[in-house]
């Protein structure tokens, strides 16, 4: 697929397409399904104001499959958002977002994403550890957990060079 799609239908029948302001609804009650601290409308609405890169993935029948939102500036790639709809995990979803974003990478001649993910999401480090993503630090206390506490980041960094097996979905 192009780097910042305007909508590509893989060999699965799942569309990609940019996240517009119409597919808010499903995309708010995804993120408030998977979260118990999920972004706002308001978020979601900023950052396309802010002209973030984020797209959407639909099945065939039109459902809400996927998304993400990320960041780009001072040379660097920042993935703020990906989620994949509970019942559709596993099956590549996410390897393909993140195929689009490395592809916008290589063409803004950025050489590394970076991510923040929760020390206890364990799910979600070792799918981008499988991805090729690597630990470089910690943030402390940089999510809010329940009962008014803070939970640690782990910071992951992914080097586009060297980044692999993204490129059948490119
Ligand atoms: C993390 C998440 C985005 C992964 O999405 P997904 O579509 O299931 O991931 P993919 O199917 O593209 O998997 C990519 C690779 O990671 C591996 N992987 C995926 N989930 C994994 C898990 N729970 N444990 C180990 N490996 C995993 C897959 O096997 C796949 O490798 P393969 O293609 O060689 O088999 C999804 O589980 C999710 O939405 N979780 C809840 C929200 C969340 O935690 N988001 C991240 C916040 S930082």
């Amino acid at each position: 697929m192009s780097a910042n799609p305007k909508a590509a239908t893989s060999g699965l029948g799942v569309l990609m397409r940019p996240m517009s302001l119409a597919a808010l609804d499903g995309v708010v009650a995804l993120e408030a399904e998977v979260y118990p601290f999920p972004w706002t409308r308001g978020n979601f609405v900023d950052s396309l104001a802010a002209g973030y890169p984020a797209w959407t993935l639909n099945g065939s029948g039109g459902e809400l499959i996927a998304y993400c939102v990320a960041m780009h500036g001072a040379g660097e790639m920042h993935l703020l958002n990906i989620t994949v709809a509970p019942v559709a995990r596993r099956r590549g979803h996410a390897r393909r977002l993140l195929g689009a974003l490395v592809a916008l990478c290589r063409e803004k001649g950025i050489d590394r994403l970076w991510l923040e993910v929760r020390l206890a999401n364990v799910e979600a480090q070792a799918t981008y550890r499988h991805l090729g993503f690597e630990q470089v630090g910690v943030r402390k206390g940089y999510y809010p957990a329940p009962a008014g506490s803070r939970e640690d980041a782990v910071v992951m960094s992914l080097g586009i060079d060297a980044a692999r097996g993204f490129d059948a979905m490119e």
